[in-house]
């Protein structure tokens, strides 16, 4: 499929879009969130593709939601076009998506970093929320899954300041896995990326689901899922490929069945 506000190929088993209007610093229109819907789909549907990289390229992950785009708006207009209800394929991607964020990951575009499984920092990157500048607040999870992963206090300063905080620094509160230096960003990416999606596919998509499910669920609930979960994979081939390769001291072949 050609798109025209995301660049998307597939390199190996590793699905990757890059976000494509460095005019506008990569603002989240709809159209632009369309394709990346799209992108993703495609990715899901493919069983060549073992997980996907979301960058935006060498200098700008995303500054935001268009708001350009969004000025006139009214609430009805909000709601009916439901914005940020559009952005669901991020989060119901069920294979490992990992960001690769180089400078400013604002607003809109560090929920959308914040939606990855994990994220690989430039030394360059800023992530924050300068909703508040605007008169608004996030919309895509930035008053929800901040807190949840950095805490009530940091949530609250880049929530109510609006001003961005450095990769190192989130990287020492746990909201990124790693700093690179930027122009090694998307490459570290794409070869984590690469690793990970020679596991079992199965494997990984309910570990995935498991982990995410701890943070919305009980403990007791959640340790529950993730033993159906152990349990169901006892039904795979990849589960006797796996162990049998262990026992025979050779690397296992995975098949996703
Ligand atoms: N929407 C639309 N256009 C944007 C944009 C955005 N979010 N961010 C930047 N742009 C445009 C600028 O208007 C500018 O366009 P022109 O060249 O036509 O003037 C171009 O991108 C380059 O931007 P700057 O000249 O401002 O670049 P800078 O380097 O001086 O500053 C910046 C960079 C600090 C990121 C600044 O652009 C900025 O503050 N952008 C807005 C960030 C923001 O408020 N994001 C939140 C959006 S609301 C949201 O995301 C809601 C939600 O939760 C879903």
């Amino acid at each position: 499929m050609a798109f025209e506000f995301i660049l998307s190929s597939i390199e190996g088993a590793v699905g990757v879009i890059t976000l494509n209007r460095p005019k506008v610093l990569n603002a989240l229109s709809p159209e632009l969130i369309g394709e990346l819907g799209a992108a993703l789909g495609e990715f899901e549907a493919n069983p060549e593709v073992g997980a996907a990289v979301l960058t935006g390229g060498p200098r700008v992950f995303a500054a935001g939601a268009d708001i350009g785009d969004m000025v006139e708006r009214s609430p009805v207009d909000q709601l009916t076009r439901d914005q940020t209800g559009r952005w669901a394929p991020l989060t119901s991607f069920s294979k490992p998506l990992l960001a690769a964020v180089n400078g400013y990951a604002l607003g809109g575009g560090c929920e959308i970093a914040l939606m990855c499984d994990l994220i690989i920092a430039g030394d360059s990157a800023r992530f924050g929320q300068p909703e508040i500048n605007l008169g608004v607040i996030p919309g895509a999870g930035g008053t929800q899954r901040w807190p949840r992963t950095a805490g009530k206090y940091v949530a609250m300063e880049v929530n109510l300041t609006g001003a961005p905080i450095s990769a190192q620094r989130a990287f020492q509160l746990g909201l990124v896995n790693k700093v690179v230096p930027a122009e090694v960003t998307i490459e570290v990416a794409k070869r984590l990326a690469r690793r990970i999606a020679e596991k079992p596919p199965l494997a990984l998509r309910l570990a995935k689901e498991a982990v995410n499910a701890a943070l919305e669920t009980p403990l007791q609930q959640g340790l529950a899922a993730e033993r159906r979960s152990f349990y169901f994979l006892f039904a795979t081939e990849d589960q006797k490929e796996g162990m049998r390769a262990f026992l025979e001291k050779r690397r296992g072949r995975f098949k996703g069945r």
